[in-house]
């Protein structure tokens, strides 16, 4: 929990964040957030698309936390790929989570969710420079993107100024994204995954729980650590006190020969 990724722009992020996504608005996010800033999260991962930017807000505000020790994400929606629309809803975010800056805006996704897969290359690159803007402006202190393949990114940087510093996707044992992955890799692009845990599915899994019991660990906490062995930045969500402490309870190193059994498990949800 105190420690840190460095994005390409020297901006440090930490190697641990808490994922909002599907915990409702009003007081299931708020005492969630307040939960995890007592337990020592200092990273909250949220979006405009999950309606609960007010309620991390909130609890960040409350938490008494000087704002400069917390780190908060937060996306512009997927459907939005115009210029002003993006300037509009970055200020839409920013006066519901009334923190003062936001640490990573993100684009939500390469196109627009009821239209998965399509080609929103001008669209990306007109918000991309909305969110330009915001970084030099010091609104936002870091940009990238969620959910883009390599194609996507291509098209991005080739018309753009400034690279994304971050690319979220699903990334969960089974599901390591590894084009995606090592391009990211080779161009500076801190890779966060989200759904670390598979948004549960993976936690019933006999190969990985075999693992976990060697390690005296539970199959959530080899799911997190296995991101953190493949400096991946994993982002568990849950609204359960007992299981976002042990969700941050990771300070355990997997054997190379371990990592290497769990490179090679596919089909993790079955
Ligand atoms: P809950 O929020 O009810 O505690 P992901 O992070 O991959 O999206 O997974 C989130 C899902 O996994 C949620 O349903 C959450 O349930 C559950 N979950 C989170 N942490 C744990 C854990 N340590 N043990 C078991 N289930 C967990």
């Amino acid at each position: 929990l105190t420690e840190y990724f460095t994005l390409s722009n020297d901006v440090q992020i930490h190697k641990l964040g808490f994922g909002t996504w599907q915990i409702p608005d009003g007081d299931d996010t708020y005492n969630s957030v307040t939960t995890a800033l007592k337990l020592g999260y200092r990273h909250i991962d949220t979006a405009r698309a999950y309606e609960n930017e007010a309620s991390v807000g909130r609890a960040v505000r409350d938490s008494g936390i000087p704002r400069d020790q917390i780190f908060i994400t937060t996306k512009l929606p997927a459907e939005v790929k115009d210029y002003d629309q993006a300037r509009a809803t970055f200020e839409e975010s920013s006066s519901l989570l009334d923190l003062g800056h936001v640490d990573l805006y993100l684009i939500h996704a390469p196109w627009p969710w009821a239209e998965q897969g399509k080609d929103y290359s001008e669209g990306n690159i007109a918000v991309w420079t909305a969110m330009e803007e915001l970084y030099e402006a010091g609104r936002v202190r870091s940009i990238g993107v969620s959910n883009f393949s390599v194609a996507d990114l291509e098209s991005l940087t080739a018309s753009t100024r400034i690279r994304p510093q971050v690319n979220q996707i699903r990334w969960f044992i089974g599901n390591t994204q590894d084009e995606t992955t090592a391009y990211c890799e080779a161009n500076d692009i801190l890779v966060e995954g989200y759904s670390p845990l598979a948004t549960g599915a993976i936690l019933d899994n006999p190969q990985v729980r075999k693992i976990a019991e060697q390690y005296g660990k539970t199959v959530a906490q080899v799911c997190i650590r296995y991101l953190l062995e493949k400096d991946v930045l994993p982002l568990p969500k849950s609204t359960t006190p007992s299981r976002i402490a042990e969700n941050a309870d990771v300070d355990f190193v997997l054997k190379p020969e371990d990592v290497t059994f769990l490179d090679g498990l596919t089909d993790t949800t079955a």
